[in-house]
Formats: structure tokens, C-alpha cells, sequence
């Protein structure tokens, strides 16, 4: 015991004289490779992917992060906006809108030569209390709607390249969920979302985005039965978002299966919410082991793999949901330990980091 004790003092003593990095990398929660060597400093994601490259983006920890803005700066070409457009955000009440955090990013992103997208123009969640206790007939529901869609859209115009349009519509079952949307305004809601985010700004890219597809036919089938039917009467779509909030033990076939059949409708292809997640029973005592993160890494390039071989006209891109493993919404969400995204929780690259990389290979 005490002769292991000493020989790790001495290596990682060893270690910091030689290489200037710590010992504290062997805690659980960052363990660094061990079989391979990290990607080289001049290695980005934004630099040696074919596609774009993105992650959903918080302006708080931007501004008080240093690590985080420069892991956001460095690696990404693509920012979705995590909760800063989200209606109850962004539209407190009737008459203010919030622009502080959503103007940040889009500055950000100008500034910084990155695609911004926007998320979300309606949801069934972040509904705000003003909305939720609105009275008005038919007609005043619908000039709700569009005005909160174009109020947000017109001022980004030509900003935002890109919009997640309707969030999750669908329960599992392929139902519509019974959401206030859909209670005042009827199942077409959905389609003239997207007519009013096209009204407003008709260079703007429009996506469906739901999570599931990957579950099985019943779900997916509904979804790609609503993309298609909007594409075939004109109703202004453009892509399908794919949110891909996944775990390390989901078969690579499902998953290709999810990216293939959204690739066959001929629309664009966002995996719009990436990460994988190692502890999806809820063990609140799990740790963080180099086995976890070569399955992590795995998954991660399977998924990778099968996004680089649909065509590379639909590939709109790839964007993980937060950045690194101190970030992620997913410990939090489900109460539980978890290290989801490609960045441990010091911001230095994890396997799945090259699992990214040997994706495109
Ligand atoms: C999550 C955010 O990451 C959290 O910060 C927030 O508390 C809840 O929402 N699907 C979506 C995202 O479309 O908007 C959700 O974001 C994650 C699941």
C-alpha cells in the first residue's frame, strides 16, 4: 500500500516537473486519456469536422467562465441559444420582451464568425404565466402566437441563420401532446409557427426539433409523418432536428436508423441536442472509470459515423447540448452523476472527444 503510494508520488511529481500537468487529472471525474494521446493544440472541432459543429450556449457562463468561452471560442463554429429564446425567457409578459441574453449571443457569434441558432419559437414548457392564464377567443390566441413568433424573428433577421420553429409537439405514444397549443389553436398550430418565422425572415432556415427518434418506429414515424406532410403542402420547412439526448448503452443500429430515415425525407439533418449519458439507471454512487469513457468515446464516433455518411447537402450539423461535463443540464435534470459531453468538468478534451474525430475518419 505504502510502496503504491510512494510510487504515485513520485510519478506524478515526476509528471509535473516534466510536462507541467497535475495530479489532480486522475480524479474521478476527469480522467484524462490513457491509451492514446490527446489531439494535438491545433486540432479544433470546428477545424477537422466536414460539417459544422456546435453546442448550446448559456451568456452567464460566457461571461463568468473563463474556460467555457474559451472552449466555445476555440472548438465551436455553431451556437444554439440553450435558454435565452425560450418564451417565458424572452416574452415575460405580454408587452416586455427580454433581449438582454438572446442580443449577447447573437453579438457573440457575429463577432466570432459562428452560425447562430435560434431555440425555441414554441414549446409545450417555459410557457409563461401571462400566456398560461390568457382569455381571448381563437383569433386572439393566433395574434399571440405570431406576434411572439414575429416580434422574436424580425429583429434577428439576417442574425439568426436558423430556427428551432415547434419543440417536442409529440408524446411517445406518436400522439400531439395536449399542449396549450394545441388546445386553443388545433393541430395546424404547428404549421403556422412556421409560417409566421418565414413571413418574418425568409432566408431563415426552419427546423422541426424532437427528441426520440431513436426510440423506435412509433414516435419517429409520427414525426417524419408531420416533416413530410408540412414539405408536401409548402408550409416552409427545412429541416428536421434530432435533439439526441442519448446514453452509452442505445444500440449503434437505432441510432443509425434515426439518422438514416430522417435523412431519407430530403430535408436538412440537425442533431440538434447531443449528449451520452453513462449513468442512465440513476446510480447516485457512480463514479467515472476509463471504461465509461472508452464506451463514451465508441458511441460518440458510431454516431458521428453515421451522420458523416448521409449526403453532405443535408448535413446542417452536429450540436452538443452544453459543453463540457460541469455544464451539462443532464446531473441536474435527473439528480444523479453523469458526465455526458466530449469536455471533462476542467474543460480539457475526453475520449469521446477523438471518438468525434475518428467519426470522419
Ligand atoms: C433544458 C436546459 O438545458 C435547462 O437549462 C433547462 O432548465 C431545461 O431545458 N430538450 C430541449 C431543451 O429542447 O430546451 C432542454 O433544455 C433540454 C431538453
Amino acid at each position: 500500500m505504502m510502496n503504491t503510494k510512494l510510487n504515485a508520488t513520485i510519478i506524478c511529481t515526476f509528471l509535473l516537473l516534466a510536462v507541467s500537468v497535475g495530479c489532480q487529472g486522475s480524479k474521478d471525474r476527469d480522467v484524462k486519456p490513457v491509451t492514446e494521446e490527446p489531439p494535438a493544440e491545433d486540432v479544433s472541432l470546428q477545424k477537422n469536422l466536414p460539417f459544422k459543429f456546435g453546442a448550446a450556449i448559456s451568456p452567464g457562463l460566457m461571461k463568468s467562465r473563463a474556460a467555457y468561452r474559451d472552449v466555445v471560442t476555440k472548438e465551436f463554429n455553431s451556437i444554439t441559444t440553450e435558454n435565452a429564446m425560450k418564451m417565458s425567457f424572452i416574452h415575460p409578459s405580454a408587452n416586455t420582451y427580454n433581449w438582454a441574453d438572446a442580443d449577447y449571443l447573437v453579438d457573440f457569434a457575429a463577432q466570432n464568425g459562428k452560425r447562430l441558432h435560434g431555440h425555441t419559437l414554441n414549446w409545450y414548457k417555459n410557457v409563461p404565466a401571462w400566456v398560461a392564464s390568457f382569455q381571448g377567443d381563437s383569433t386572439a390566441w393566433e395574434a399571440l402566437l405570431k406576434t411572439h413568433i414575429q416580434t422574436i424573428v424580425s429583429r434577428y433577421k439576417g442574425r439568426v441563420a436558423s430556427w428551432d420553429v415547434v419543440n417536442e409537439a409529440f408524446e411517445e405514444n406518436g400522439k400531439y401532446r395536449n399542449s396549450i397549443w394545441i388546445q386553443k389553436l388545433g393541430e395546424d398550430y404547428i404549421a403556422r409557427c412556421f409560417q409566421y418565422a418565414h413571413e418574418a425572415d425568409p432566408q431563415a432556415l426552419l427546423f422541426y426539433n424532437d427528441y426520440g427518434h431513436e426510440y423506435g418506429p412509433t414516435k419517429r414515424t409520427a414525426i417524419l409523418n408531420l416533416v413530410t406532410g408540412l414539405k408536401n403542402r409548402g408550409i416552409p420547412i427545412h429541416g428536421i432536428g434530432m435533439q439526441m439526448h442519448t446514453r452509452v448503452n442505445r444500440s449503434d443500429a437505432d441510432l443509425a436508423k434515426a439518422i438514416e430515415t430522417a435523412a431519407a425525407t430530403g430535408l436538412l439533418v440537425h442533431i440538434s441536442e447531443l449528449d451520452i449519458a453513462v449513468n442512465p439507471d440513476n446510480d447516485k454512487n457512480m463514479v467515472w472509470t476509463a471504461a465509461l469513457a472508452s464506451q463514451q468515446a465508441l458511441k460518440y464516433k458510431s454516431i458521428v459515423k453515421a451522420y458523416n455518411a448521409i449526403p453532405k447537402a443535408q448535413q446542417f450539423g452536429i450540436t452538443t447540448w452544453n459543453v463540457s461535463d460541469a455544464d451539462s443540464w443532464i446531473p441536474g435534470q435527473y439528480d444523479r452523476p453523469d458526465w455526458p459531453l466530449p469536455f471533462d468538468a476542467n474543460y480539457e478534451r475526453k475520449p469521446a472527444y477523438q471518438g468525434i474525430l475518428d467519426g470522419v475518419k
